[in-house]
C-alpha cells in the first residue's frame, strides 16, 4: 500500500492526447503509465481540461489549442508540452514561456514527406489528376482527342517558394530535378544553391507555380489573399501544404472561379475539417486533401518518437532535444 501511494505521487502524470505510432508510446511507456486518450478523434476540450488537470508532461497533436487557459487548468507543476507536428499554431507559446514551460516539436523528421507532399499536390494540380480521375470515373471517357484536359508543363517552368524553411528547401532541391527555374521569397533565410533570391511581387509576376513554407503566425495570416493573387500570373498554379490560415479561402475561391490563376491544391485548410458546403468543393481547378503532409507511415513512426523523446527530456529536467521556446533556458542560466 505504501509502496503503491509513493509510486503515484512520485511518479509523473503525463497525456497523451491521441493513440500515437508505436514507437512514441513505447518509449513513453517504458518510464511512465500515461493517460494516453484513444478514441480516434480529437479529444474534446472539457474532457481535455479534465484529463490534463495535475498532469507533468502534455503530449498533444495539432487538433488541441493549448492556451493559457489551458495551462491555467493544469496547474503549475507542468513541466513540458510536446506537439507532435512541427507547427505549434495550436499552442500559445508566449505564454508557455511565460511560465518556463518548454514546447517542443518535430522539424526535421517531415521535411522530405512534406517536401514529397508539395510536389505531388503540384504535379496533381499542373496535370489535373484529380480532376481528370473523376471525369474517367462519371463515364466520360469517350476517345482520346488532342485537346483533352490539357495540364502545364513542370520542366522548364519557374517555381516560386515563399518561406525557405527546411521544407521549402526541400522542395527547391526537388524542383532542381525536375529542371525548373527555382526563385525564392524568405527574408533572413540562408541562401539555397541554385535557387535566386527575390520580392515578392517579382517572385509572384514570374512563377509558373507558387507553393507556401511560411509558419501561422499573425504577420502571414491571410498572406496568399486577393492582392497575392492579382500579381500572379493567368496560367499560375497555387499550392499549400503549411496552415490553412495562411491563405484567404474566399479570395482563393474568386480567383479560382474567376480564373485569374490556372489551379490550386490544398493539403490544409482553415478551418480544418473544411466543412462539405465550402464554395472551394464545386471547383474542378482545386485540389484540396486532408491534411496529409507529413502522413507517411515512417515519418509519423519518427515524428511519435521524437515527441516522446521531447516529453521525456522536458520531464527530467532537460533541454528538448527540439525546442521552440529555448529562451526559457537563458532566464535559467541567468537567474
Ligand atoms: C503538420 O502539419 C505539422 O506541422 O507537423
Ligand atoms: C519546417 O520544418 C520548416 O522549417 O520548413
Amino acid at each position: 500500500m505504501g509502496a503503491i501511494i509513493l509510486w503515484s505521487m512520485t511518479t509523473p502524470k503525463i497525456l497523451v492526447t491521441r493513440l500515437i505510432p508505436t514507437p512514441g508510446l513505447l518509449l513513453i511507456k517504458e518510464h511512465f503509465q500515461p493517460d494516453v486518450w484513444t478514441p480516434d478523434q480529437p479529444i474534446p476540450r472539457d474532457e481535455l481540461f479534465q484529463r490534463a488537470r495535475g498532469v507533468d508532461g502534455l503530449l498533444c497533436m495539432l487538433t488541441e489549442k493549448i492556451d493559457d487557459e489551458l495551462m491555467d487548468a493544469i496547474g503549475p507543476q507542468l513541466k513540458v508540452i510536446s506537439n507532435m507536428a512541427v507547427g505549434v499554431d495550436n499552442v500559445d507559446i508566449p505564454a508557455a514561456t511565460q511560465r518556463g514551460i518548454p514546447v517542443g516539436n518535430t522539424p526535421g523528421v517531415l521535411t522530405d514527406a512534406t517536401a514529397d507532399q508539395a510536389f505531388a499536390l503540384m504535379m496533381a494540380a499542373a496535370r489535373r489528376v484529380t480532376e481528370s480521375e473523376r471525369f474517367l470515373r462519371a463515364g466520360k471517357w469517350l476517345n482520346w482527342s488532342p485537346g483533352l484536359l490539357l495540364g502545364a508543363d513542370i520542366s522548364g517552368a519557374t517555381l516560386g517558394i515563399v518561406g525557405l524553411g527546411r521544407i521549402g528547401r526541400a522542395v527547391a532541391q526537388r524542383a532542381q530535378g525536375f529542371n525548373m527555374r527555382v526563385l525564392y521569397h524568405s527574408p533572413n533565410a540562408k541562401p539555397a544553391p541554385g535557387a535566386r533570391s527575390v520580392d515578392l511581387d517579382t517572385l509572384l509576376r514570374e512563377s509558373d507555380f507558387v507553393s507556401i513554407h511560411v509558419p501561422l503566425k499573425a504577420e502571414t495570416r491571410h498572406l496568399v489573399n486577393a492582392d497575392f493573387f492579382s500579381k500572379m500570373k493567368p496560367n499560375a498554379i497555387l499550392v499549400n501544404t503549411s496552415r490553412g490560415g495562411v491563405l484567404d479561402q474566399t479570395a482563393l475561391y474568386h480567383a479560382l472561379k474567376e480564373q485569374r490563376i490556372f489551379a490550386a491544391a490544398l493539403d490544409v485548410t482553415d478551418p480544418e475539417p473544411l466543412p462539405m458546403d465550402s464554395p472551394l468543393l464545386e471547383l474542378e481547378n482545386c485540389i484540396i486533401v486532408p491534411h496529409l503532409g507529413s502522413a507517411t507511415r515512417q515519418t509519423r513512426d519518427k515524428m511519435a518518437l521524437l515527441a516522446a523523446q521531447n516529453l521525456l527530456a522536458g520531464i527530467r529536467g532537460e533541454h528538448l532535444p527540439h525546442c521552440v521556446n529555448p529562451q526559457i533556458y537563458d532566464r535559467e542560466k541567468n537567474a
